[in-house]
């Protein structure tokens, strides 16, 4: 008997003892598909080893990057948006932590999942350049990464959802409704009969327009990652909505949040205790990573990397010249 069969029997019989202690029947140990009909309440739970199952592995590192990046964008907005005020002007601003504070940390965190995504795309397009090959393995952890782009994309997708959710109920808050009527006394005191501000009206319809796009571009992406509808497309046309309306919903949120900066970004004020806005720093990796794409767009590279994936290997072709040049 070979190793393989010898491993297959072996998790065959680790299946059967699992669901008899499951269902507790011998009958179900016969028929596994038994045990999807029986209840299993809360309480019980096989006590085998051979059941435990490692729960949704492909998610660990995407989940955890994901809470990693919440956490640490969280203190630093809470440290510029509450703390700030707070020592410099004594004012005391805690309420922006439930919606304004959250609201910055979930556009941020969303985007640069979102970059994650085709960063290692990007990575792997550059060291089959380098290598002139696709035979040539991808170091492991860059192996992993392209394996886990399909969870770091849905969390992405989540945490977008979530920010449009949080942006859309600005009005109804009553903070937001005290500051609309404090605004518009001070316009009565200065005699203003008219607030209407151009250019604040355009940046506002624009980016939240780009905004809008942007997470139904991410819609289709996620639907068209389930696996039914997945399987309903070829190849090709899979990878050309995941890829080119990938890259397209990246580049949409990142000028959405450009838009949404607009002239803040020649502000010196927005720059506290000498720390960047969360803009800032949220388009800083979605801006690399476009830029490398469309480099990697260039004929020169484009063509040379289509050669590769086609199968074409450098290191064949400079062995062979050697051998003819030695003949
Ligand atoms: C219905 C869709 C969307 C709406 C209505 C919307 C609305 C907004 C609003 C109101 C802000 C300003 C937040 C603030 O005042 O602090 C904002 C900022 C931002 N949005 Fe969106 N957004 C949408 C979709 C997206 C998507 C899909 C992304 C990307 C994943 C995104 C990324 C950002 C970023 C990075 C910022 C800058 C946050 C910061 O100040 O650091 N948005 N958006």
């Amino acid at each position: 008997m070979d190793e393989d069969e010898a491993q297959k029997r072996n998790s065959e019989g680790n299946w059967e003892k699992c669901n008899s202690l499951i269902t507790g029947t011998p009958e179900a140990a016969v028929f596994p598909h038994l045990h999807q009909r029986i209840y299993i309440d809360e309480f019980e739970s096989p006590p085998s080893e051979n059941c435990k199952h490692d729960l949704f592995p492909k998610w660990h590192v995407p989940v955890k990057t994901a809470l990693i990046l919440s956490l640490l964008t969280f203190i630093y907005t809470f440290l510029r948006e509450v703390i700030h005020p707070l020592v410099t002007a004594q004012e005391n601003v805690f309420y922006k932590i439930p919606v304004l504070v959250i609201n910055k940390v979930l556009p941020v965190v969303s985007i640069t999942l979102l970059a994650l995504v085709y960063l290692p795309g990007i990575l792997a397009a550059g060291f089959q350049l380098y290598y002139g090959t696709k035979y040539r393995r991808f170091p492991q952890w860059l192996d992993r990464w392209m394996r886990s782009r399909k969870q770091f994309g849905l969390l992405g997708f989540f945490f977008a959802s979530m920010h449009a959710c949080y942006s859309l109920c600005y009005p109804m808050r009553r903070s937001y409704r005290y500051k609309l009527l404090n605004w518009a006394y001070q316009q009565v005191k200065q005699k203003k009969e008219n607030a209407w501000i151009e250019h604040d009206v355009w940046r506002m319809e624009i980016y939240v327009s780009l905004g809008i796009l942007g997470l139904a571009v991410l819609a289709i992406l996620a639907i068209t990652s389930i696996p039914s509808v997945s399987q309903s497309l070829t190849w090709r046309e899979f990878h050309y909505i995941q890829s080119k309306m990938g890259h397209l919903a990246l580049l949409l949120c990142t000028i959405h949040a450009l838009v949404f900066a607009w002239n803040k970004w020649i502000d010196i004020g927005q720059f506290l205790w000498y720390t960047p806005p969360t803009f800032m720093i949220a388009v800083l990796l979605p801006i690399m990573v476009l830029a490398c794409k469309s480099i990697l767009l260039f004929p020169c590279l484009r063509k040379r990397l289509q050669k590769i994936r086609a199968g074409w290997d450098a290191n064949t072709v400079s062995h062979r010249a050697l051998m003819t040049s030695g003949l």
